[in-house]
């Protein structure tokens, strides 16, 4: 993919790019942001900028797809691209955007690296840059397309007509259509991105996975509050929890994700830690929805019974299925209140796992790498297991 005079050129600076990334993203951030503050207010998200996670997975992609067009030329970094395109349009971007982003990360490119940075250098990872820039782009339009959207029209407004307390520190969210207009289905497994106004009048998005099937009226989200401690509250889920009460409005935009289920009858197997549940929940619902004869096994880590969200949703949802089992782990099981629960945490060397099956995984990291290995020891394929991430997906550089 890259021409013959760029790529001796990135194969030599690969090292030294790869060891100053971390360094490119953050100055790039920070210079974006200062020459364009309108990009965080209703784009991108402060909170995870403000931990560092974004930087480290804009750096961490372009250094993997950069090592990929030298180590292995023919290949397309599909699982990747289709992460952020799904992302990317989830939150209106467009394509002109492109090149603001290219002229400030080629000035943070030039700013940590110096005099390495020779006009051949500068013209390599410009090679670079639209290489895969415009793999997303194509991509992007391709998922504007598809739901006949655009940047401006993937947002719409509805109305809450429901707040369920699921646990403690969790709430679904239930909104209603406020028009006429058809509302765009959305494939089990993906999420929407709320868009609102926080106290200091910046616009902040943040993403939700859908937890039911779609029925042409409703939208079903269901927040957990962040609590920081010793860093701030989550911004977006207090908001949601303390001020958004039935009869308000919120902005959504149109469903988008690429963890979704496959079209097949092998089994499935789903494992979720904590919120981690809610993509479940969504697939359970579309797959009881659409009468599906497929053989379900969920298995659910989380901290205690009563924290355990969406649990009677997706119980019901299982035994309405021809074959749907459920195992927990609980780390504080509560005795006596679930005596069929494991204790501890996630072992899935305790359950017999099917033969063939499809695997999807969500909730926080260590558990989704804990999960993944161990599937993995047991013999399962690389290629049958989905994970959702609910942040930046610091761990994509890995799958290259
Ligand atoms: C595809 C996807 C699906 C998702 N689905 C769900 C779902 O179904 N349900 C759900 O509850 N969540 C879901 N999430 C997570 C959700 O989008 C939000 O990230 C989550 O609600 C937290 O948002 P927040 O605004 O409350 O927290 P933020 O304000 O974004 O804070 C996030 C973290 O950053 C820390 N932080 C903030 N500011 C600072 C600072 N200055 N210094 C250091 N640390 C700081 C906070 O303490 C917190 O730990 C999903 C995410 C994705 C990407
Ligand atoms: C080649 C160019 C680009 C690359 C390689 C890239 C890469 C990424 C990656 C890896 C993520 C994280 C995805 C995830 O795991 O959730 C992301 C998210 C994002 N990107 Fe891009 N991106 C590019 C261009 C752009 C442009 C042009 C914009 C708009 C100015 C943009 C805005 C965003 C936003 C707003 C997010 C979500 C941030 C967040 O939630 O913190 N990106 N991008």
């Amino acid at each position: 993919m890259l021409s013959d005079t760029s790529f001796p050129i990135i194969k030599a600076t690969l090292p030294v790019v790869g060891e100053h990334v971390e360094e490119i993203a953050k100055r790039f951030y920070t210079h974006m942001f200062e020459a364009r503050p309108d990009l965080l207010d209703g784009l991108f998200n402060r909170g995870n900028q403000a931990d560092g996670r974004q930087q480290q997975a804009l750096a961490g992609s372009i250094a993997a797809f950069a090592s990929m067009l030298v180590e292995k030329p023919d290949q397309v970094p599909d699982h990747l691209l289709s992460r952020v395109a799904h992302k990317h349009v989830s939150l209106g971007l467009s394509p002109d955007q492109y090149q603001v982003v290219h002229d400030h990360l080629m000035w943070a490119i030039v700013d940590v690296l110096g005099d390495a940075v020779t006009p051949e250098v500068a013209a390599a990872w410009d090679e670079v840059y639209w290489l895969l820039a415009n793999l997303l782009m194509n991509k992007e339009r391709g998922l504007y397309n598809a739901v006949h959207l655009s940047p401006e029209t993937i947002w719409r407004t509805w109305r809450v007509t429901q707040r369920i307390q699921e646990t403690a520190d969790v709430v679904t969210f239930v909104v209603e259509r406020t028009d006429e207009r058809d509302v765009k289905p959305s494939l089990p497994g993906q999420y929407v991105t709320i868009k609102m106004t926080m106290p200091d009048g910046v616009q902040q998005p943040r993403q939700y996975s859908l937890t039911k099937a779609d029925d042409g009226q409703h939208r079903h989200f269901a927040v957990k509050r962040v609590q920081g401690l010793p860093t701030p509250d989550g911004e977006m889920s207090t908001l949601l929890h303390n001020d958004v009460q039935v009869g308000d409005e919120v902005v959504l935009s149109a469903p988008f994700g690429d963890v979704v289920l496959e079209y097949t009858d092998r089994p499935l197997v789903m494992a979720s830690a904590g919120i981690g549940i809610t993509p479940m929940a969504g697939m359970l619902s579309h797959l009881v929805k659409s009468g599906s004869p497929r053989s379900v096994m969920l298995l659910h880590a989380d901290d205690s019974p009563a924290s355990f969200p969406l649990r009677a949703q997706v119980s019901e949802d299982l035994t309405k299925l021809a074959d749907g089992t459920l195992h927990t782990w609980f780390l504080n099981p509560e005795e006596g209140r679930d005596e069929s629960a494991f204790s501890g945490f996630m072992d899935v060397s305790a359950v017999d796992l099917p033969e063939d099956a499809e695997y999807y995984l969500c909730g926080p990291l260590p558990f989704l790498k804990s999960v993944r290995s161990a599937l993995m020891a047991r013999g399962v394929s690389a290629r049958d297991i989905q994970y959702e991430v609910f942040g930046p997906d610091l761990w994509l550089a890995d799958f290259q």
